[in-house]
């Protein structure tokens, strides 16, 4: 089989493409032949030695790569109810960007007819973010107004057709002329580009009470004032830190990473409560093991993608040996929807 093999920490020239014999599925997996793999920015943070799970589940070298599709290839003992040769996709902790993968059956799930193979590959790990942000952590009602951040990205866009479907007042946030339309096109009531206008005047402007729920991955940049803007008994959710890490170089500045962390609120019990709001805070590859969160989150998204009633981000496709180009597109922030290797 072929991987990407990251040895050490750094920048984009450290994902080799190497040779190594095939996984053998243990009890309870299965073994996919990978035909795409979906690209996450948190493999960008794995690959620079800052992604605390990576450590805890894998050390080095890894291989990054939280989402597949394929076909399957072998069953593991015990593993009676997949056919070889069918059509799947699913979610992996870590390994993604490899011709071949062993993972829990719980991880599997069957192809949906209305996705290609490169759609489903860029599609759970996004989806099933939004998923959980939206739907374990908040719990949404209609006419709830959501501020999204980087509304145009991977997660960004998910997160935006998932509070249309559960009937909110979207305002997503790009940052580029250039998303504002993939993001109306989402569903998005509104868009602030705040390439060209002050965020928080606008947020302000369309929010005049604050929002009941505010989506932040930014980090540092933004939690401050994404704080200030929850309306009294809203919720930020806290997701992500893309902007303590560079758009170009590939490499992590380290005395920005120390300026950063001494800027980044520090959120007091006390002002919590008086403030009458919550921040919550999650990692979703803490959550693989847990099949019935799984589950439900991906008989329900599946579910609306049957329906027609969620699509795809657009996807770009890079041939897996161009994982470092991948990963540079992903870092500049320029991008739009979700990058896939194509094997
Ligand atoms: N906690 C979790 O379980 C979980 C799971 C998945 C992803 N995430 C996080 O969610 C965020 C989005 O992930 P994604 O894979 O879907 O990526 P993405 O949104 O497709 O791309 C990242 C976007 O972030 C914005 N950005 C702002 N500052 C940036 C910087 N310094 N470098 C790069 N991008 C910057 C850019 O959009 P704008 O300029 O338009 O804002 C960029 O397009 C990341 O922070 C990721 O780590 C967290």
């Amino acid at each position: 089989m072929r991987k990407i093999v990251v040895h050490e920490p750094g920048s984009h020239d450290k994902l080799r493409v190497e040779e190594h014999p095939d996984p053998s599925p243990a009890r309870g997996e299965v073994l996919l032949d990978v035909r795409a793999a979906g690209v996450n920015y948190a493999d960008c943070v794995v690959r620079m030695g800052l992604y605390e799970s990576a450590k805890k589940y894998v050390g080095w070298p890894i291989t990054p790569g939280f989402e597949f599709s394929g076909t399957v290839a072998a069953l593991g003992e015990g593993v009676t109810d997949l056919a070889l040769g069918a059509p799947v996709f699913g979610v992996t902790r870590f390994g993604g960007y490899a011709s071949r993968v062993a993972v829990p059956r719980h991880q599997v799930f069957p192809l949906p007819a209305r996705l290609t193979p490169e759609e489903a590959a860029g599609f759970p790990a996004v989806f099933m973010t939004a998923y959980y942000a939206l739907f374990e952590l908040v719990r949404l009602r209609p006419a709830m107004s959501l501020l999204v951040h980087s509304a145009a990205g991977g997660v960004g866009s998910a997160l935006v057709q998932l509070g249309k479907i559960a009937g909110c007042r979207v305002v997503g946030v790009v940052g580029a002329a250039h998303k504002v339309e993939a993001a109306r096109r989402l569903g998005a009531d509104a868009v602030i580009d705040k390439s060209s206008e002050p965020l928080w005047a606008a947020a302000e402007r369309l929010a005049p009470e604050g929002y009941d729920v505010i989506l932040d991955a930014n980090g540092v940049e933004t939690l401050r004032q994404s704080y200030r803007h929850v309306a009294s008994a809203g919720k930020l959710v806290v997701y992500g830190f893309h902007t303590m890490l560079p758009r170009q170089g590939g490499r992590p500045s380290y005395p920005k990473l120390a300026v950063d962390f001494l800027r980044m609120p520090r959120f007091n019990p006390l002002d919590l409560c008086n403030d009458n709001k919550s921040v919550l805070a999650f990692n979703l590859s803490y959550l693989f093991h847990r099949t019935e969160i799984l589950r439900e989150a991906m008989d329900r998204l599946i579910g609306w993608v049957e329906e027609g009633r969620l699509s795809a981000p657009p996807v770009k496709t890079f041939p897996l040996e161009r994982a470092g180009e991948a990963h540079r597109a992903i870092e500049s922030g320029s991008t739009v929807g979700k990058l896939v290797l194509t094997l």
